[in-house]
């Protein structure tokens, strides 16, 4: 019977913070669930002289990660550096030594996952991963057991606590996407670059991942179609809300007979839809099983407490399959290669705004470029006009089209010479 379970950290920042500190304060709790108490021997950081928000015990704070490696009283390394190098090497390191891993890592996992999956089971080890998506939401765990009777058809969610948390803000306060950006920055929610997270990167991961597990099939992160936040306009807030719509950065990933679209970007949400609810750090996720029909999880996204929980569930899992005895864990991989197409594919309405000569004809001729390419408008609305300018916006909204056709068609619409610029282009869902 094992004494205890060493747990080694590699990373004492937000996340890490957190973990450390519920692994600390719940120390008896832990204890009784698992059969034997969790202690943390080791937490790596870069710099020594950073101030911590938890108290460890003295001797464990290092700046030696080779140390956290190479402890043989260490039987789980958790991973929360984050970023696809050292962190890689990091795990790779530490299975090597036969350390099973835990990580928050939502970029190496949807680059290197199901590699490293292999790598671990050949070792009879493991590596968790829950905290990598949707932060304290259970995702990770249904996707491989909950749902497997599924055939999982379509997975839409709000994944980046980041940007819905900027969204909500710009949205609701008006406030400026900086000072937005800032505050979430601040509360912890930020990737150590969030250029990860404003650029829809973030999200892209975690759909990956959850395109890979949900559908059985390998979805790299390359082949998820990604649109940021950053060119959003408070017009287009404005004009969102006026037509009974949220604007939310939405991931979704749909299994037809072709193949798999998978693409993240803003979109235009009817304000009835669950999903255009779900406001701040919070996630949500809409799972579409053949025999579950819609399920639908929901909780706060980013956070050292919500993400923390995420990351000591799998070591209290990890923990008591040591204690046990437990000598092989469940190996998952992927069973195929379903192609990934294009965004070509992808079928439904769509929000314009353009930027126009204030004269008349103008809106026939986009109304007939649009016609030609077998784009069907459903609303027009004239807006702003800037009299020195002599420019008029024109807000179109369309029926339901092929994207393959509406991009042609804006192509051909931005190159008339009455039109300034195709200002914004929003897909509509739901
Ligand atoms: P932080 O930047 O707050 O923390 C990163 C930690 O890693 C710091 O303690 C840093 O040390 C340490 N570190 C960085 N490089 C090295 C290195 N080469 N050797 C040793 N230690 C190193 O990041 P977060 O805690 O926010 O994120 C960590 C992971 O968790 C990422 O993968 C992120 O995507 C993921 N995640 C984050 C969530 C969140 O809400 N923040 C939610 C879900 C997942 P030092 O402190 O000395 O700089
Ligand atoms: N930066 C991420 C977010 C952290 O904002 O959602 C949680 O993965």
């Amino acid at each position: 019977m094992k004494q205890d379970i060493g747990v080694g950290l590699i990373g004492l920042g937000v996340v890490g913070g957190g973990v450390a500190r519920a692994l600390l304060e719940r120390r008896d709790y832990f204890a009784r669930q698992v059969g034997a108490p969790l202690v943390v021997r080791r937490a790596a950081v870069r710099d020594l002289r950073k101030p911590r928000t938890v108290d460890l015990p003295p001797g464990v704070l290092t700046d030696d990660v080779v140390s956290v490696l190479e402890d043989p009283a260490i039987d789980v390394v958790v991973e929360v550096v984050g970023g696809e190098e050292p962190a890689g090497s990091f795990i790779r390191a530490a299975l090597k030594a036969g350390k099973h891993v835990v990580t928050a890592n939502k970029e190496l996992i949807a680059k290197q996952g199901p590699e490293l999956l292999a790598d671990a089971h050949s070792r009879g080890l493991d590596i968790m991963f829950e905290a990598s998506v949707g932060g304290g939401i259970p995702l990770i765990a249904p996707l491989r057991r909950d749902l497997l009777a599924n055939r999982i058809t379509s997975i839409r969610a709000i994944i980046n606590g980041t940007t819905n948390y900027i969204l909500t803000s710009m949205a609701s306060g008006g406030a400026a996407y900086g000072s937005a950006l800032a505050a979430a920055q601040e509360l912890g929610y930020a990737e150590p670059d969030p250029t990860n997270d404003v650029e829809g990167y973030d999200a892209a991961y975690k759909l990956a991942i959850m395109a890979t597990l949900g559908f059985r099939t390998r979805v790299r992160p390359e082949q998820v179609r990604v649109e940021g936040i950053t060119a959003l306009a408070a017009r287009d807030f404005r004009y969102a809300s006026e037509l009974g719509y949220t604007i939310k950065l939405l991931a979704i990933a749909e299994r037809n007979d072709g193949g798999i679209v998978a693409r993240v970007a803003p979109v235009f949400l009817p304000q009835s839809e669950p999903l255009a609810k779900v406001d701040g750090v919070y996630n949500a996720v809409q799972i579409v099983g053949d025999l579950t029909g819609t399920v639908l999880f929901q909780g706060r996204g980013a956070g050292a407490d919500p993400t923390s929980s995420a990351v000591v569930a799998d070591l209290l899992d990890l923990a008591h399959s040591i204690v046990l005895g437990a000598r092989e864990r469940k190996y998952w991989g992927p069973e195929g290669e379903t192609p990934v197409l294009g965004l070509d594919a992808v079928e439904t309405r769509y929000y314009v705004r353009v930027t126009v000569s204030d004269q008349p004809g103008v809106l026939a001729q986009i109304a007939r470029t649009l016609g030609e390419h077998g784009v069907s408008i459903a609303a027009v609305s004239q807006k702003e006009a800037d009299a020195d300018e002599k420019t008029a916006e024109l807000v179109v909204m369309t029926h339901r089209a092929r994207e393959g056709a509406m991009q042609a068609a804006l192509r051909e619409i931005a190159a008339l010479d009455v039109v300034a610029q195709v200002s914004a282009f929003l897909r509509v869902e739901g």
